[in-house]
């Protein structure tokens, strides 16, 4: 039997690392020996960066924003400079978008959540990919959604650019499949976070209702309940190990089985 290859040594960039699903994806990358790199457009990075460290294994924070054209190519260079490689890169920034009918959001609105999410994917990747190349066992794992798979109320541009990043997963795992990188995409369902600080910036009590909601959806899927940033990270991790070797082009929903039935209670 092949001996699974240790994974220290490796190095890893994941986007919107400061908190939530991200925070837990740096954590579960460390714990397996892996480098890791935390980008966050907010404060966050340094906290999660000095956790990991504090932990004996090495993180560095970065301050830049995915969905800027120089940051990002900023960024990966800045990587480069201090680790001397990149393994692999998790696509996980992302924000809640705008809530509404299409035709009653703004065109701004729109448009950040297309930056952020869709065009802040492709440049992370796009400046990554000429580094990955170099590696061997190099690897993408771009968090999408199950609102990329199904259509949420009130959410269209977020289920558009998560849709997106569902089919890019694929066409990329076409195109560099045969160049040795594996890319694939998980889909959380509802994980107990606050996506976008949306929570945060509403007032008590709509907060308050909206973590209500999100508990009694959660409660009618077949697990019923929200999922923990962790149990999220834990698959990207697997992903990302030499264990998903023969992965590539999936499409791997951690929801609970929401998205298995459209029988919920
Ligand atoms: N929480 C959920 O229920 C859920 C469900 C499905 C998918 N997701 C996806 O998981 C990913 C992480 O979400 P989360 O729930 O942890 O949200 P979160 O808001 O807690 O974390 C997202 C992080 O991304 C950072 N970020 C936002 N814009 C950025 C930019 N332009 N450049 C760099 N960093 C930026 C934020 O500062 C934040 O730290 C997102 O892509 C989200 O769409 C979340």
């Amino acid at each position: 039997m092949e001996k699974q290859q240790t994974m220290s040594g490796r190095v890893a960039l994941v986007t919107g690392g400061g908190r939530g699903i991200g925070e837990a994806i740096a954590h579960s990358l460390a714990d397996l020996g892996v480098r890791v790199a935390i980008c966050d457009i907010h404060d966050g990075a340094e906290r999660v960066a000095a956790a990991i460290s504090s932990e004996g294994q090495r993180a560095v924070p970065y301050h830049y924003d995915i969905s800027d054209v120089e940051q990002t190519a900023d960024l990966v260079n800045s990587v480069i400079n201090e680790f001397g490689r990149l393994d692999i890169l998790v696509n996980n920034a992302g924000i809640g978008g705008a809530h509404g009918l299409l035709h009653e959001i703004n065109v701004e609105d729109w448009d950040r959540t297309i930056s952020v999410n869709l065009r802040g994917t492709f440049l992370a990747t796009k400046y990554a990919m000429p580094h990955l190349l170099e590696q061997t066992h190099s690897t993408i794992i771009n968090i999408a959604s199950t609102y990329g798979i199904i259509g949420a109320p009130l959410a269209p541009d977020y289920c558009a650019t998560k849709g997106a990043i569902v089919n890019l997963t694929r066409q990329l795992a076409v195109d560099y499949g045969p160049l040795g990188v594996r890319i694939n995409a998980v889909l959380p369902g509802y994980i107990d976070t606050d996506l976008g600080g949306r929570r945060a910036n509403l007032p008590k009590d709509q907060a308050e209702e909206m973590f209500r909601r999100r508990e009694t959806s959660a409660a009618l899927q077949p697990l019923g309940r929200q999922a923990t940033t962790t149990e999220v990270a834990r698959v990207v991790a697997f992903l990302a190990s030499d264990d998903a070797s023969f992965m590539t082009g999936s499409i791997v929903t951690v929801d609970g089985g929401c998205t298995s039935t459209f029988y919920h209670g």
